[in-house]
């Protein structure tokens, strides 16, 4: 482990993936992270409970800019990250991702010229609907080092003009994310008890983006093919997701789903590897398809993560696709599983957090 000072590299991050994914570099890191979190994300739920499952300190500092418009956020958050940077001049500031925290750490970063780094660069679903699209092309752009999991992430980056030592291939941080937690196959087993499943025999579901939530007919749409698989489908809803149901009034639909809070990290790996199929709008949902080796239809107008479709993942627009699909699936899915467990991921070999902080004591 390189010898950086006490605090010196400032972690920002704000959601759950980013608690995720930047997990074994926080602990690495050990007394030289000053973690700083933006607040993006506030319950329990999708916070507080991850940073005690990853055995991570509190953060530093906690912002709270969540519940705001994505103008608000970024704005509120790099003006207060600005202050600390004064304050407190770090020698890094590590961001992750494509979020509004993200954004709002590489502006602050850059307007007090300290070192950035971006972890996962170089992602592009080339949509500009997506506000992620826009928040990880600044990133990319303004980062000093982009530390990229895949060789497609390599090839957009020099596409954009960013290459030489800016760029470092890596590996993705949820490689070690997911070993260091995936629990035994007996605890497996007791969590299909748990949430009334068989082991093998259920669907494991998540939507939160607003492409497919914000719409009422596209959200109704998306509950209408899962309640007629015909298997049982649970379904962790994130904040958004619920707000958006209630709004939309699809409490009937909801309820012939085994509809739950989000899940704690160990047990939602848990379930995805005992999970006969996965149907996800998820961005890190899309690369543990491919470490835990189950299957995975991608509700998405466009996806980032091309590395796993028509390998672990195929992707599908909301609506009747998704049953067509997932039949399918689910009618050869043991071949399916078989053929799956003996492919390897695109993401690396578990040290992306070490080589990403290799390069940062190389600068
Ligand atoms: C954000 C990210 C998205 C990421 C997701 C991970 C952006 C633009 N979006 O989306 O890329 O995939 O996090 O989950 O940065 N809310 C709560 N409690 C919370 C957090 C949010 O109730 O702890 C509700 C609030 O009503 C909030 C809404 O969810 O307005 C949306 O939250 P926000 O963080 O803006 O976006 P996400 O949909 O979570
Ligand atoms: N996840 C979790 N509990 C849940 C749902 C998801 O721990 O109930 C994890 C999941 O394993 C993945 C991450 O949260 O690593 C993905 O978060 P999300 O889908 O909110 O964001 P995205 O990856 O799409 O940005």
């Amino acid at each position: 482990m390189p010898d950086f000072p006490s605090k010196s590299i400032a972690v920002v991050l704000g959601t759950r993936p980013e608690i995720i994914k930047l997990s074994e570099i926080i602990k690495l890191l050990g007394d030289a992270a000053w973690v700083i979190h933006t607040g993006q994300h506030y319950d329990a739920k999708l916070s507080g409970s991850f940073f005690t499952e990853l055995g991570l300190p509190e953060p530093d500092v906690f912002l709270s800019v969540g519940g705001s418009s994505r103008g608000v956020q970024i704005g509120d958050a790099t003006m207060r990250l600005d202050g600390l940077f004064a304050d407190h001049r770090p020698d890094a500031v590590v961001v992750q991702g494509d979020t509004n925290a993200v954004l709002a750490g590489s502006l602050a970063a850059n307007a007090r010229e300290v070192t950035l780094v971006h972890i996962e660069a170089g992602l592009r679903s080339h949509d500009r609907a997506m506000p992620e699209e826009h928040n990880r092309v600044v990133a990319d752009h303004l980062s000093d080092i982009c530390c990229a999991p895949t060789q497609t992430n390599v090839d957009n980056l020099e596409a954009e003009g960013i290459t030489g030592d800016r760029v470092v291939l890596t590996g993705n941080t949820i490689v070690e994310a997911v070993h260091g937690l995936l629990p035994s196959a007996s605890a497996r087993i007791a969590l299909c008890a748990e949430h009334g499943v068989e082991p093998g025999e259920f669907v494991l579901s998540t939507f939160h983006r607003p492409e497919n939530v914000d719409n009422p007919a596209t959200y109704r749409a998306i509950l209408e093919q899962l309640a007629a698989l015909g298997v049982p489908v649970v379904l962790p809803l994130h904040p958004r997701s619920v707000k958006r149901a209630e709004q939309h009034g699809l409490g009937g639909l909801l309820s012939q789903l085994k509809v739950v809070e989000p899940i704690g990290y160990r047990d939602f790996l848990g379930l995805e590897a005992e999970s006969a199929l996965l149907i996800s709008d998820s961005g890190g949902v899309q690369e543990e398809a491919s470490i835990v080796k189950r299957p995975l239809i991608v509700v998405r107008n466009s996806t980032e993560r091309p590395e796993v479709i028509g390998t672990f993942a195929e992707r599908v627009l909301p609506g009747e696709d998704i049953g067509t699909s997932a039949r399918a699936i689910l009618d050869d899915l043991e071949a399916i599983h078989e053929r799956l467990g003996n492919m390897d991921s695109p993401y690396g070999d578990g040290t992306a957090s070490q080589q990403s902080i290799n390069a940062i004591a190389q600068r």
